[in-house]
């Protein structure tokens, strides 16, 4: 299969909600190479299978420079939130070329399994621990553009639609 095409905000597909894995079986892990290599390829941070319309809870994370760092996340579950919250710039694949600040807690506790099927429990905090909480939304089908206001989110979603109507065109 090879690289896979995200769907672009405001595709409402982007709002289902995922199912848990069932079995990680090979098609599973093909589907996480997949997700690896559409997310190096578009220069992102992380991807989650929702948004290249497969529902179901697998995420993959890389916010190594050298794309060497690659975490994948299979039925995730935050075991624990900090109380202390952060606010950073977030971007994401569906939305390109859109950036705003978002609150998100600091640190996170993560459990989830792994490409082999083995479940890892690890802590994350900075730039990670955004990465798992923006991730993980995108399994509720919740889009980043959905913390900010009316407004803001109108304007965006305004300009995406314009940005894909101009590509068709082009
Ligand atoms: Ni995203």
């Amino acid at each position: 299969m090879g690289r896979l095409d995200i769907l672009r905000y405001p595709d409402p597909r982007l709002h289902t909600v995922a199912r848990p894995v069932a079995e990680i079986d090979e098609r599973i892990r093909r589907l996480v190479d997949d997700l690896l290599e559409t997310m190096y390829e578009a220069e992102g941070v992380g991807l989650a299978a929702t948004q290249v319309d497969v529902h179901e809870r697998v995420i993959v994370i890389d916010v190594s420079d050298a794309h060497d760092g690659a975490v994948v996340l299979i039925n995730p579950v935050l075991v624990e939130t900090s109380e202390e919250m952060t606010l950073g710039d977030e971007g994401c694949l569906s939305v390109p070329e859109i950036y705003d600040k978002v609150l998100r807690h600091a640190r996170v506790r993560v459990r989830a399994a792994d490409r082999s099927g083995q479940t890892r429990e690890f802590e994350a905090e900075g730039l990670l621990s955004v990465a798992v909480q923006h991730e993980m939304d995108h399994l509720l089908g919740k889009v980043f553009v959905e913390y900010l206001s009316p407004l803001k989110r109108s304007r965006i979603r305004k300009r995406m639609l314009k940005k894909t109507r101009d590509e068709v065109r082009a």
